[in-house]
Formats: C-alpha cells, structure tokens, sequence
C-alpha cells in the first residue's frame, strides 16, 4: 500500500513541528519545503541567496528519531518543488512574521507574495492535493492560496478553529479541574481576535458549560482564548507558537488522510451558508478525503449571528486589503 504523503512548505518552527506530530503518529512521508535564505555569491560574484540545506537537516534529523518512536515515515528537506509531487495534503507555514516597524498591510502584502507563489507551485506539483493554509493572517492568505492555486473550493482550507477551540478547552478543562479530553466546544468566525465563542455549544461530560462555569469567570476565559496567541508571543519574545497551532494543523491532515469525516472548525469556503457570499470563515466543517466534504450550518440566535456577522465583516475588510 502507498503511504500518504504530506508536503509542508515553510521548514520553519510550525512546519518543523507539523513533520514531528507526523512522525509521531506515523501518518504520512513528509517532505519539507523551505527557500535558500543564507546570503552567498553567483559564480559571477553577484549576490544572491545560496541553496539552504535547514529542511535537509531537519528532516535527516526527524527521521533519525524514527527508529525510537517505532514510526516509519520517509522525510525529505529541499527547496526543489519536484519532490512535493503528488502530496495527498499540502501544508502552507510559509510566510514572515511581523517584524518591528511593519504595519500589517506590510505583512499582509509580503504574505500575500510568498503564499501566492507557494500556492502556483504547489497546484503545479499536486494538482489533487488538498491544501490546508497555516499562514497569517489566516483568514486573507487561505483566500490567496485559493485564488493563486485555481484549487477548487473543497480543497483549501484554513487552519484557525482547531487551534484557538484547542486553546479554549484546555482553559476550560483546567478551570473545571476536569480531563481536557471531556471539553467539547465550537467557535465560529475569524482566527483570533475575531472568534466567537459560542457557550451554547460547549460542554463538558456531556454537561452545558454554563452549569460548570460562571459567566464572568467564562468571559475571563473566553478574553484569554482570544488573546492565546499574543500570551504565546510575549512568553517566547523571539517568535509565536507553534506546537498547539503544528497539532491542530496535523490533526486537520489526518481527517483527510484517513478520511475520518471529523467534524472541526476550519476556515471553509462559504457561498451560500450563513449566507457569506464566498469567503472562508471559521465554521464547522466535515473534513474528509476530498478536503471541505461539507459546511454545516448550525442555528444561532440573535446574540450569536450578531458577533459572527461583525466576525464575518473583518474577515471581508481583511480580504479586501489584499492586492493580488
Ligand atoms: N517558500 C517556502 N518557505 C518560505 C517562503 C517561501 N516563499 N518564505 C518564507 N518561508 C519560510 C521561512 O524561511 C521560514 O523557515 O517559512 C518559514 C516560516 O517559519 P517561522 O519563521 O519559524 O514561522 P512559524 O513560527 O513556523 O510560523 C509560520 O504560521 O502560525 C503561522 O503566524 C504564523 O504565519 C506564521 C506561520
């Protein structure tokens, strides 16, 4: 039998990371991507940036921890596309962080360059993989991917929901002095900032969270999730985080991969549902073999659609200040 193949494009913290959940549950061979990046001459003497052997180190690294986790799993690290041929699932990490003195259009434009580019390459090499974007700012590069891939809808999706519901389980299940594993919860609309949090649909063993928690204690929770990737950058101080934002990623893969039909928050692309009109928006989405299998659409009163349609308006504006 063919084993899965997994091509991660940005060999970087989350990339790196993605490959080792990989490894550990023996879910796919991996080939990681990263661009020459340390400065060295042409053979006219011209500056340029020389070929980078990071994602070779790295893999020969993961896979000689292979024979102790009992995993087999090929890795390969290069900057040569022709090895991501064929990837089942292609993982988009690729991209800068803001840096001091850069607005976030600057962001959003080198971002919008360095995805849109992975996202032609990537079509050219595996046009029937299903592409899952990782990338900030999520909610505008998952669209550039789809743009500048030509992929069909299905097969673009944007990594966000599983991480920041991941983030506000483990506070819950910590608040409640309960296994994180009994947590079940759902939020809706944009990465971040822009979640919404929805206490109808959280529970825990079963019980709805709003007879476990208080509701000022929840909305104190509730900030903390929204804020989870800044608490992470101020504790690193020299980047963000990566090993929750690498599993979530890695989970979303191995719904597709094993066609388990997961029912999680993604990024998916809505026409019709919620009545968003061809965006990708946090909503619950049934990942299985051919990507995005279906949005399903879940009631909200009038509190709930309130907060996801303003979620829903910055993932617009948001898209709307990317230039292709
Ligand atoms: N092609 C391939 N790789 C690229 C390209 C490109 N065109 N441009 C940049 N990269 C690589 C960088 O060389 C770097 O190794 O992407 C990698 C990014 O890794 P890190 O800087 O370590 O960033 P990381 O923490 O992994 O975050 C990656 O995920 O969660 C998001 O906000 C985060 O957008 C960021 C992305």
């Amino acid at each position: 039998m063919r084993r899965a193949k997994i091509s991660i494009i940005g060999a970087g913290n989350v990339g790196a990371t993605c490959a080792h959940w990989i490894l550990t549950q023996e879910l796919a061979d991996v080939v990681l991507v990263d661009i020459p990046q340390f400065p060295g001459k042409d053979k006219d003497g011209k500056d340029i940036m020389v070929d980078n052997t990071m994602p070779a180190g790295k893999a020969l690294d993961l896979y000689e921890s292979s024979p102790i986790c009992g995993c087999d799993c090929k890795f390969i690290g290069t900057s040569d596309y022709s090895h991501t041929a064929d990837s089942d699932v292609v993982i988009v990490t690729a991209g800068i962080p803001r840096k001091p003195g850069m607005s976030r259009d600057d962001l959003i434009a080198t971002n919008t360059k360095i995805v849109g580019e992975v996202a032609e390459k990537v079509a050219k090499y595996s046009p029937n993989a299903v592409m899952i974007v990782v990338s900030n700012p999520l909610d505008a590069m998952v669209y550039v991917a789809w743009k500048k891939s030509g992929f069909p809808t299905n097969r673009v999706v944007g990594q966000a929901g599983v991480l920041d519901t991941a983030r506000y389980r483990a506070f819950l299940a910590e608040e409640i002095g309960c296994s994180v594993e009994d947590v079940q919860a759902l939020l809706l609309g944009g990465h971040g900032d822009d979640m919404v949090p929805l206490a109808r649909y959280t529970f825990a063993g079963g019980i709805p969270i709003t007879q476990l928690v208080k509701p000022e204690r929840l909305e104190q929770i509730i900030q903390r999730t929204r804020d989870g990737g800044a608490e992470i950058v101020k504790l690193l101080r020299t980047g963000s985080a990566y090993y929750a934002p690498a599993a979530a990623t890695v989970q979303m893969a191995e719904a597709i991969i094993k066609d388990k039909k997961r029912i999680l928050p993604c990024a998916a692309y809505c026409e019709k549902e919620y009545g968003i009109g061809g965006y990708f928006v946090g909503v619950p989405a049934v990942l299985g073999t051919n990507g995005v299998e279906k949005v399903i659409e879940i009631e909200l009163d009038d509190n709930e659609r309130k907060a996801f349609e303003t979620s829903v308006q910055h993932v617009k504006d948001l898209v709307a200040s990317v230039k292709l």
